[in-house]
């Protein structure tokens, strides 16, 4: 008997799927098809798959074509099928042609033609249409910004506003993109609005580009004021328009493994969680230069915050704050103390100190530690009293990380309003209330 295999995600399954596995059965008596998990497709680049694994796995049952039918969840695992399931050819689509040569050690391996003019990539753009992103501001971040959101199909950045035109049209000539000197025009070109402009600034931007119909994903702290958060997810909601709060971190596929590991039992009931983000920043930096709204929390809080808000939630019963402030009254060190019914939490901060950017879960049975940098989650371990009992996980993290919630701002935007619990609009709510009172304490 010849046994074949093939593998793909096979999303919005289409006349292009179908021919390839006609061929591929057509090829020896038995098929295998091997269909990729979320996860692995995540991890490999291909982000904003529609299906879920089992509508696509129904989907192939439905063709009668398969013989069997397997998930493929991780890379390396083409070679171990081949071997587990004695495999003698390996087969795809040519637009993977030369890929898989190196299987040729182990099986015959044949690329057949791919059928033109269909791709699920094509069949997800005709079903939402192209979002296209207009960015406000043009520091850091925001350049960080548009080489991700390149990577992500279905959104497209257009354009850029900056109130200083000169700094506009600079970023729109590096990246490709129109430069609006008019604040009406930059929203009538804009589906997405990407807030990437100083803290004190993202709540008047958000209102007027929910005012404007858009959608509006705002980097991190989406505001400094409890009230103003409220309002502004209470507004978003009436214009039916995903407001959605930039922090990497919880869209990032090992931030997800490591959440579902430390909750499941990993190591009993968790009762610590200490994170730490600490950034060493020139003295000429607008977050060392800004007295009232610079400073290492309003800066890096959000990240620390987000593990500890995730783990034990929003009620915390007290939050108190230590701090060191330079001459200017800014925060260059600033740790967070905060007490839950059941747990100890703290965030740790820095803008001009310089400490380990370590997270450690701390539980009843044992602790898991995030390496540094854990707000790019890829590897961590997990440990007992016994030291010589460690599990090891780790989990790719691409580039600068952004992709992953475009992708997931995408999907919401789509429809797919489930991906909101990874950060939900209490989580920011509550993370504007803990900005807010450091912003008094601060002050007094
Ligand atoms: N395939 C094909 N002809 C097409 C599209 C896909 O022969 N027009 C083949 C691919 O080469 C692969 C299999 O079908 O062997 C599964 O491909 P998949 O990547 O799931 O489909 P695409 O439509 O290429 O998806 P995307 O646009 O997301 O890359």
């Amino acid at each position: 008997m010849i046994k074949v295999i093939t593998y793909g995600t096979f999303d919005l399954f289409h006349e292009g799927h179908y021919r390839l596995l006609q061929r591929a059965k057509q090829l020896g008596d038995y098929l295998i098809v091997g269909v990729t998990t979320e996860e692995y497709d995540q991890t490999r680049g291909k982000l904003n798959v529609v299906d879920s694994l089992i509508t696509r796995i129904e989907n192939i049952k439905k063709t009668g074509l398969a013989d069997e039918i397997i998930v493929e969840e991780s890379q390396g695992q083409k070679f171990r099928d081949i071997k587990k399931y004695d495999i003698d050819i390996f087969t795809v689509g040519s637009d993977w042609t030369g890929t898989f040569d190196y299987l040729k050690d182990y099986c015959k391996v044949v690329y057949l033609e791919r059928t033109k003019n269909i791709s699920s990539t094509m069949l997800r753009a005709k079903e939402a249409p192209i979002q296209r992103i207009g960015v406000i501001g043009t520091g850091r971040i925001a350049n960080r910004f548009i080489p991700e959101a390149a990577l992500v199909s279905g959104v497209n950045a257009r354009c850029v506003y900056n109130p200083n035109l000169n700094s506009a049209k600079k970023f729109a000539e590096k990246w490709g993109i129109d430069a609006y000197e008019d604040i009406e025009e930059f929203y009538y070109a804009s589906d997405i609005v990407y807030i990437a402009s100083p803290h004190e600034t993202h709540y008047s931007y958000i209102k007027q580009a929910l005012e404007h119909g858009k959608h509006v994903l705002c980097e991190k702290p989406l505001c400094l004021n409890r009230a103003q958060a409220v309002e502004l997810f209470a507004y978003a909601k009436e214009k039916n328009r995903i407001l959605f709060e930039g922090i990497k971190t919880a869209f990032c596929p090992g931030f997800a493994k490591l959440l579902g590991i430390a909750c499941s039992g990993a190591i009993g009931s968790i009762r610590g969680v200490d994170a730490c983000f600490t950034k060493l920043e020139e003295d000429n930096k607008r977050e060392r230069k800004d007295k009232v709204y610079g400073g290492s929390f309003t800066e890096l809080g959000s990240y620390c915050l987000l593990p500890i808000l995730k783990l034990f939630g929003q009620n915390y019963e007290e939050i108190r704050f230590e701090t060191i402030k330079d001459q200017n009254g800014i925060d260059l060190y600033t740790k967070a103390h905060m007490r839950y019914s059941n747990g100890l939490a703290t965030a740790v901060c820095g803008l001009g100190v310089k400490s380990e950017g370590k997270l450690l879960i701390s539980g009843t049975t044992g602790y898991i530690v995030v390496e540094p940098p854990w707000w790019k989650t890829s590897y961590f371990e997990v440990h007992h009293e016994n030291p010589n009992d460690i599990e090891r996980f780790s989990e790719r993290f691409l580039g600068d990380g952004l992709r992953y919630e475009i992708c997931d701002m995408l999907s919401m935007i789509n429809g797919d309003t489930r991906k909101d619990f990874k950060l939900t609009r209490g989580d920011s709510e509550t993370m504007a209330g803990i900005m807010e009172q450091f912003l008094n304490e601060r002050k007094a």
